[in-house]
């Protein structure tokens, strides 16, 4: 593991969230179209996955695409969709040689046949791999989540009295992933925006004003940097 003499290699997160947002905004100062953005988001990808697994992050959930992103245009949506698939074609070799196992939460069915066949392939591909966990929220959404939860509880009959909060996260899409200790957004946005509601109860959030395509390794460095200044105190005293 490439060790960097900054971070404290003690008090490093498990998981980092991501919420990727500014990609539009970023393609709109330079004049180009919105997927332009999108296109150009996937190297902050790249580099944010490949600093992750080399510092030695156990998990990494990117927000790829929520549930209400749906509801824009179909010029964008398809376009994304492409990207998607092209993105996750050419990057799996990478996640082979760098370890890294792929997975996904969110509501696959609503993906494109072509997009849930490059995914599903990828997951499988990668399945055995065991450094960086990386997973892609697509058509996610928390509430749906949680929606989702509640009807295959109620579906499975448990009593009132067998719910606990350790059931209740076996039902949602995060099952036996750890919650994340840090949630970045970009782009300047302060907002959640339908993200991993139940999981980041006590989450350090840090908020970057750079928009996606702009956010490197030094950035990531920089959000962990100021999370290991922070007292997690749990509702607890110091
Ligand atoms: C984030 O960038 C990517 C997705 C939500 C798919 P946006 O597309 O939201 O870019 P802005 O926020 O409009 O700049
Ligand atoms: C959140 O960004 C979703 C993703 C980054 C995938 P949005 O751009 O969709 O969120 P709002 O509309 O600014 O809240
Ligand atoms: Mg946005």
């Amino acid at each position: 593991m490439a060790k960097d003499h900054f971070l404290d290699q003690n008090n490093l997160p498990k998981h980092i969230a991501i919420i990727m947002d500014g990609n539009g905004r970023w393609a709109k100062q330079k004049n180009k179209s919105r997927i332009f953005g999108h296109r150009n988001g996937v190297k902050a990808v790249r580099e944010t996955v490949e600093y992750a697994a080399e510092i030695g992050i156990n998990y990494l959930t990117l927000y790829a695409f929520s549930t209400e992103n749906w509801q824009r245009p179909k010029k964008e949506v398809s376009g994304l969709m492409s990207l998607l698939v092209s993105t996750i074609r050419s990057e799996t070799k990478t996640l082979m040689e760098n370890n890294i196992k792929l997975s996904s939460i969110g509501n696959m069915n609503m993906l494109p046949e072509k997009c849930k066949k490059e995914l599903n392939e990828s997951i499988k591909l990668t399945s055995g791999n065991t450094k960086l966990n990386l997973i892609l929220a697509l058509s996610y959404s928390s509430r749906w989540e949680i929606k989702n939860a509640i009807r295959k509880i109620i579906g499975d009959g448990l009593k009132v009295n067998e719910i606990s909060e350790d059931i209740i996260e076996q039902y949602l899409t995060t099952k036996n992933v750890p919650d994340p200790e840090l949630l970045i957004r970009t782009s300047g946005e302060n907002r959640v925006s339908n993200f991993l509601l139940w999981q980041i109860a006590y989450t350090e959030f840090y908020f970057c004003k750079k928009f996606w395509p702009d956010f490197r390794k030094e950035d990531l460095k920089c959000a962990i940097l100021e999370y290991q200044k922070r007292e997690r105190r749990f509702g607890k005293t110091d």
